[in-house]
């Protein structure tokens, strides 16, 4: 088992354990597709996250990405760490209330807020920040009629490659994200009305599963230059720069990647280098990471059933598809696989892990190299736990599947699977539809 994920181990079984807990009675009792959390490993990456940069700089605030997995246990786990959260729809504004995040350490992002979106945000006294000199104008209807003041920042596009997939690179000059560099002094001059905005900070995204420095560095760059006009050409001072999330992590172990030290390390200097040729307060800095603190803390086990040899391939063929694990087919993703219940037996054939979808994209994993897989074998999707579950569907009318926390050897339950009656709830057949009695 490669060593960079301490978190998982192999017993006297020759089981794989995650915090603790044999995977394979994990699957036997709660039935599989079964998506796995470890709690430790969560509040690990946490902390040095934090840590990465707090000792370098001193008001450093986390925003956890909600996006990446709003599992209320993980929330809970995250609140109890110190982490705000970043959220993008109403669904996670109701989210973040009930998880009992501060509306102060929320911040709304987003591209196409909805008008109910805007209001809600007002209400709750969340930062709100802006993709649009449109969403400005849109944002002070609200203000006006319900006479109230929002504090705000814009997402600049600061027009830099983030070197990921293309899917993932937000911050091009083409992507649809963000306020474009040469509109951003215009924006913000347009929102210096103290009656309805208070400017708080300046945000920039430009990716995800990013394993290189320099294009934080590029961008980091650019929005203290914008930070600099904005206090020198406006008399704004930022209480804020959000620098966003996209850390990678290592999917696999020949995968390039940098630490959250390193990236301090390339982009805290940067930053003292800005405040002080700019005369800027220091502000505080917000990240947003979201895969980082969430991604390598999950598996997602799933049952093999057929297995089928063609004279091209061999397919495992699962009780998952791309319905349970979506990034795969989506992003091309590369999720390890590992035979839970044959932690000690060497890899011997190549092998594709075809999922159970009516579709023929539908491969979980392709040409892997792995122990002699027979029926009923335990197969573990490493690193599931960021876009993982919820990016899940009921397509093919399966339930989605459960969630289980463990942590020192323990576990809990923390979401049931789905059932057929969960299929159908929210439909309604008009009577003369109805099969006569
Ligand atoms: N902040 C904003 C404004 C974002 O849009 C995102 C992610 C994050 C933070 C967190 O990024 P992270 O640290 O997790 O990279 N479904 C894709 C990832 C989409 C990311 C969307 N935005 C995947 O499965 O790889």
């Amino acid at each position: 088992m490669p060593g960079f994920r301490p978190h998982i181990r192999t017993n006297e079984h020759g089981s794989l354990t995650i915090g603790g807990v044999d995977a394979v009675e994990l699957a036997k009792e709660f039935g599989t597709p079964l998506y796995v959390i470890d709690e430790d490993r969560i509040r690990q990456r946490y902390r040095e996250f934090v840590k990465a940069f707090k000792s370098l700089y001193q008001n450093v605030e986390i925003k956890y990405a909600y996006k990446a997995n709003t599992n209320l246990a993980v929330l809970n786990i995250l609140r109890q760490e110190g982490a705000g959260a970043d959220i993008l729809s109403e669904g996670e504004l109701f989210i973040a209330q009930k998880v009992g995040i501060e509306p102060r350490d929320i911040i709304f992002t987003g591209n196409n807020k909805t008008d109910t979106e805007l209001e809600k945000a007002v209400d709750a006294g969340v930062i709100i920040n802006l993709d649009s000199i449109h969403e400005l104008e849109r944002l002070k209807k609200v203000c006006e009629e319900k006479r109230k003041c929002a504090d705000i920042s814009f997402r600049v596009n600061p027009a830099i490659s983030p070197e990921t997939h293309p899917h993932l690179s937000t911050g091009l000059r083409e992507s649809k994200f963000g306020i474009p560099e040469e509109d951003v002094i215009n924006a913000y001059s347009l929102a210096t009305d103290p009656e309805y905005f208070r400017i708080q900070g300046i945000h920039m995204h430009i990716g995800s599963q990013i394993t290189v420095s320099r294009p934080y560095e590029i961008a980091v760059t650019k929005l203290f230059d914008i930070a600099g006009r904005l206090k020198n050409d406006l008399g704004i001072d930022l209480n804020f720069v959000d620098i966003g999330g996209g850390l990678g992590i290592r999917y696999q172990a020949e995968n390039e990647f940098i630490t959250p030290d390193d990236l301090a390390e390339a982009v805290v200097p940067l930053i003292n280098k800005k405040i002080e040729e700019h005369g800027l307060r220091p502000p505080t800095i917000f990240l947003e990471p979201g895969r980082y603190i969430v991604g390598d803390s999950s598996i997602m086990l799933t049952r093999v059933y057929t297995i089928k040899r063609t004279p091209y391939k061999k397919f495992i063929g699962t009780d998952a598809g791309f319905h349970i694990l979506l990034r795969p087919i989506l992003y091309g993703a590369h999720h390890d696989v590992i035979v839970a219940n044959k932690m000690n037996q060497a890899p011997e054939e190549k092998v594709d892990i075809a999922g159970n979808v009516c579709e023929s994209g539908d491969i979980l994993a392709k040409d892997r190299m792995l122990p002699k897989i027979e029926k009923d074998d335990i197969l573990a999707f490493m690193d599931t736990g960021a876009y993982g579950f919820i990016m899940a569907s009921q397509y093919n009318s399966r339930p989605r599947p459960p969630e289980v926390l463990v942590k020192d050897g323990q576990y809990d339950l923390i979401r049931e699977r789905e059932t057929f009656d969960d299929l159908l709830r929210k439909q309604r057949v008009p009577e003369r539809l109805k099969p006569a009695l």
